[in-house]
Formats: C-alpha cells, structure tokens, sequence
C-alpha cells in the first residue's frame, strides 16, 4: 500500500463516482447562482464550523462524495458573498457563471503560463491585444496578465523606477542610485502604490501625496509646486501616478492635465485604473476617463468590474523594450529552442517577477465570447446609472447625507438622523449600522473615512444587481439608523 511501487498516481480509483460528484457539482453551483438572490448577501461563520478548519492535514484521503458534501455543508454557505446582487463593500467583483466554467476548464488543462508554446498563450496575448485596443494603447504596447491590480501597479512602477534611476539596478541594486527618486499621486491614491514603492526599495516616502480638491480629485496646480519643491531639495522626481477611480470614491485624477504635466517634465506618466479603467469600454462613459490612454503604462483589474473570476489584473507599458529590460534575467533552462515547444515567441517570465503562472486568461476570453465586450459595457453603464439613482435618493432622505460627489459607481454618504450627535458618535454610528445590515444578511455595504470622518460606502460594481437592491441597502440603512435612535 505505501510502497514507491505504488504506481497508482492520484487519479481517482473510480473514475465514474468523480464524474457523477462533478456533475452535481456543476448542477449545483449553476443553480445556486441562478438563486442567489434567494440566500442572505452574507451570514457569519458558526463557531462549529471555523473548528472543522483546524484540523490536522488529512493524512488519508476519503470519498469523492464525502468532500463534495464537506465543501457544501461548510464552505460554500460561507463565502463572502460578493456574488449576491447586494455586496457593495470594498470594491468586489461578481464573477459569471461562464467565468467560473473557464476556470473549471483552466484547471483541467492546467497550462502553465511562463512561455512555452501552447494554445493558452495564444490566448492571453489574445486578451492582451484586445484589451490594448479597448483602452486606446498602441499594438505595439506590451502587458501581462497578473493576479490583481496590486502586482499590475508594482510592474509598471518598476518599470518607471528602472526608466530613471540612473545605474542599472538588475546589476547593482536600487542602492547604486546616486539619485532619491520620488512618485507623486493624490491623498486619495490606494495604499497598493504606497506598498508597490515600499517593495521597489523606495521607501513610502518616495510617494509624495499631493491634495485633493473637494471632488476628491488631485488638484495638479499643487503638482508641479510639489515638484518644484523636491527638486529643489536634491530629489529626482520619477513618476506621477494618476488614479482613475479612487477606492474611496470613485474620483477620477484630471488625466489628461497630469499626462500634459508628465510630458513637459519628461516623466513617467502612471495610471492606476483598478476598475475605473474599464469605464472606457463604454461609448458613454469613455469621456469620463480621458487622458488614460497617454500614460506611459496603466495597471487594472478584471476581476472587479469586468466580472472575471478572482485574480486578474492587467499591466499594460507603452515602451514594450522597457518593460522587458526591468525584468530580463539569463537562464540556459529557460531558453527558446528554434521548434517545439520552447518556441513560443512569448516571453511572459521576463515581464513580471513570476515564472509560473495559471491560465488567467481563459476566463475572460471564454466570457467576453459569450456575453460580449457591448454587453460588458452596458453592465458597467447600469452600475453608473444605479450610483446616480442611490445618490438622488440620499440627496432626498433628510436622514441621509451625502459625503462626496459620485463620478463613477461609487457612493459615500452618513445616517445623520435628527438627533444631534458629536462628530465621533457619529462615525461609530456608521460603522454600527453597517455592522448591522451586514449582519441581517440583507446587503453588504462597507466603511471608509473621508477626510478623517467614517462613512458608509457603497462600491456598485456588481451586474447582478438592480435598483431595488439598492433600495432595500437604504431602507435598510434607515431602518437600523431608527432602531438606534434616529
Ligand atoms: C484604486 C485601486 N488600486 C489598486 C487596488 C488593488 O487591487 P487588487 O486588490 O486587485 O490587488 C484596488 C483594490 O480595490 C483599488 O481600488
């Protein structure tokens, strides 16, 4: 039995008892996502079940039948929620049923993304030149499917850092630079870019934070001051990092002003679009991100409004040959062969830090065949126009109150009630009604501070959603705001 002569492998022994647990399997997650609507957004973990995942490794394996029902009894009923039509916290997406068959069959062929010649690379240079057009880059432009918008945003930064440090930091390390480089980006900027420039070696100092307005939006005539400035004391600005969509609410930088700026200053021009990127693939909403397409390099996810699966984000650097130098290494094993398999004219593990990788991309090109890039676009058109109506409604509620204009699909407001309040019971208010609606399992909303002051934020990037999801949030909102005295 557990002889190396054991040729057994880990196949299944009883090939057609796997086939008929997948089956039900694929029967029932289809059905759970045509009904999702009828379970809570959200329900807390019993205590008996977090206990079964503290269990030692099973040493010896058991049913196919026993783990399907383990899976259903204790995970599945669990998860966070972000495929229900009301889960608006933080910035989740919802995935498709298309997406999740793609991932099924991802796994199957279980292709290994590092650059051999398979189909899967096709595929994702595919997804990459699709994406390229839809977002205005030129053909010529190189990318990278990554597992999100945080290592998107690391690529391209590193990209910017070795395009202006001075020395060749593959050889001699950011320490040889005689220069301090700095990045600029607003206050609202997400922490990813602070923690991209911490991983680069450049310290979060190096990210200078230049105010916003009230619109939450850079104001770049503090910019150039700012620059101004750091030259002045010896530094060497490097990078101005635009954020199209803010996590906090959806402001969108004055792009086009910043790229003007980078351009004169000959910098590094960055955008961080981690979902209001894909605002450009709406004829409509395309305005609204202007100035996107003039950066030097744009990081951005599809998991989060193109409702792809968990993790996909994209790199896309203009200057393809830069993008390259930042990651070349030299490896006799990894090198292309004129045939066979090495000779995919891919080189994928020389434009990121990974080697391996899943086929990210199977998801997004099995999903946008069946519904469609128009599709896509009028999904995050609906998402827009359910933020106006949340906003209208609030602006209506004299128990509401609205914290910041709403751009894109995001919406901050308060319960204020008709009590007065001091500003920090306030903002434990909130954060209790939130608590409470998460917890009633009838939505998910989340917090943030704005300017130092709790709020309740809504991130409405969800196609399953409609506006009476967003009605039942308020009410919701309303009704616990009362409960805890009004
Ligand atoms: C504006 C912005 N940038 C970067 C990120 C990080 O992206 P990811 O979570 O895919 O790593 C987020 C995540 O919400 C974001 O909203």
């Amino acid at each position: 039995m557990n002889s190396p002569d054991d040729e057994r492998g880990l196949d299944p022994e009883d090939w057609e008892a796997l086939r008929l647990v997948g089956h039900r399997l694929v029967d029932e997650l289809l059905h759970s996502l045509r009904t999702v609507r009828e379970q809570p957004a959200w329900r807390p973990i019993p205590e008996s079940v977090k206990q079964g995942f503290r269990t030692p490794a099973p040493m010896q394996g058991s049913s196919p039948e026993a783990v399907h029902r383990e899976f259903l009894e204790t995970v599945f009923p669990y998860r966070l929620g972000n495929i229900h039509p009301r889960f608006f916290a933080r910035v989740m997406g919802t995935g498709t049923p298309m997406g999740a068959l793609a991932e099924f069959a991802a796994a199957a062929m279980n292709n290994n993304l590092s650059g051999l010649e398979s189909s899967a690379v096709h595929v994702e240079a595919q997804v990459l030149r699709w994406l390229k057009a839809l977002l205005g880059f030129p053909e010529t432009a190189s990318g990278l499917l990554t597992s999100g918008c945080s290592i998107a945003n690391l690529i391209a930064l590193q990209v910017a850092r070795d395009e202006y440090a001075g020395v060749d930091v593959n050889v001699e390390g950011v320490q040889a630079s005689r220069y301090r480089l700095v990045a600029y980006a607003s206050d609202e900027v997400h922490s990813a870019v602070q923690r991209a420039l911490m991983v680069l070696g450049l310290g979060s100092t190096a990210l200078r934070r230049v105010p916003t307005g009230p619109d939450f939006r850079m104001r770049v005539e503090d910019l150039e001051d700012r620059i101004d400035d750091d030259v002045g004391q010896g530094l060497r600005p490097f990078c101005i990092v635009g954020s199209c969509g803010t996590v906090n609410t959806g402001a969108i930088d004055p792009l086009d002003a910043m790229a003007d700026l980078a351009e004169r200053r000959k910098l590094w021009f960055h955008v961080d679009g981690a979902f209001g990127a894909l605002a450009a693939l709406s004829p409509s909403l395309r305005e609204r991100v202007r100035g996107l397409e003039r950066a030097h390099s744009v990081a951005f996810d599809l998991h989060k409004w193109g409702s792809a699966p968990y993790g996909v984000g994209v790199v896309l650097v203009r200057d393809a040959e830069a993008h390259h130098r930042a990651f070349q290494t030299e490896a006799a094993y990894l090198s292309p062969l004129p045939r066979g398999v090495a000779a995919a004219d891919y080189p994928a593990n020389e434009l990121g830090p990974e080697l391996s990788r899943g086929f990210r991309g199977l998801r997004i090109w099995m999903a946008w065949k069946e519904h469609g890039v128009s599709r896509l676009a009028r999904a995050i058109e609906m998402n827009v126009a359910q933020a106006a109506h949340v906003k209208q409604r609030v602006e209506g509620e004299a128990e509401l109150q609205l914290s910041a204009p709403v751009p894109l699909n995001l919406v901050t407001f308060r319960y204020v009630g008709r009590r007065r309040r001091s500003p920090e019971a306030l903002d434990a208010l909130q954060a209790e009604i939130v608590m409470r609606v998460q917890e009633s399992g009838v939505a998910v909303p989340s917090t943030t501070k704005l300017r130092g002051r709790t709020v309740i934020r809504l991130a409405i990037v969800n196609h399953r959603s409609r506006r009476a999801d967003l009605d039942a949030l308020l009410d919701a909102v309303l009704r616990e705001g009362r409960a805890l005295g009004g």
